[in-house]
């Protein structure tokens, strides 16, 4: 009779069995997918906020501002102005299809370059299709003597800030 072969241990011989690799496959199976529902977790869990700048713009000392003067804040999209009654602030956003509009020095007039909408510095339309004025912004003085300027806020027509 002959002798049967025994096969050698794989520990022994350093192999990796069969057994073994699909025991290491799960268990890398297992991680992929904890570490897939953890990042979905993490994305479910966190606040969906969307950061937006600041509707407030600080304009600075007013002494800066001479009376009459009318200055625009480009960045907050704002005239501010300096009349005999006290400072305002008027949007500097037509009220008709919301282009930019400009400060025209040389004709005292602020003007909508899109359609030709033109404004007093009340914000009164005095001519082109723009349906309604300019709105007056909120001003006041911040504790430290700034000028601020609220983009989100409307108050009505003739509200003059004395400094
Ligand atoms: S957007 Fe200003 S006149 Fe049309």
């Amino acid at each position: 009779m002959e002798e049967q072969k025994k096969k050698p241990e794989a520990a022994a011989t350093g192999e990796v069995t069969r057994r073994e690799t699909f025991q290491k496959l799960g268990l890398g199976c297992l991680a992929a997918a904890g570490a897939g529902a953890a990042a979905f977790g993490y994305e479910y869990l966190s606040p969906n906020v969307l950061y937006e700048p600041s509707p407030i713009a600080n304009a600075g000392k007013p002494d800066q501002y001479p009376s009459g003067s009318v200055t625009t804040l480009a960045e907050a999209g704002v005239y501010l102005i300096h009349g005999p009654q006290g400072f305002y602030a008027l949007s500097a956003t037509c009220t008709h299809l919301g282009c930019r509009t400009a400060w025209a020095a040389e004709l005292g007039i602020i003007a909508c370059p899109c359609h030709g909408s033109k404004f007093n510095t009340d914000g009164i339309k005095i001519a082109g299709p723009a349906p309604k004025p300019l709105p007056w912004l909120k001003v006041w003085v911040n504790d430290e003597g700034d000028l601020m300027v609220d983009t989100s806020a409307t108050v009505a027509e003739k509200q003059f800030l004395r400094v």
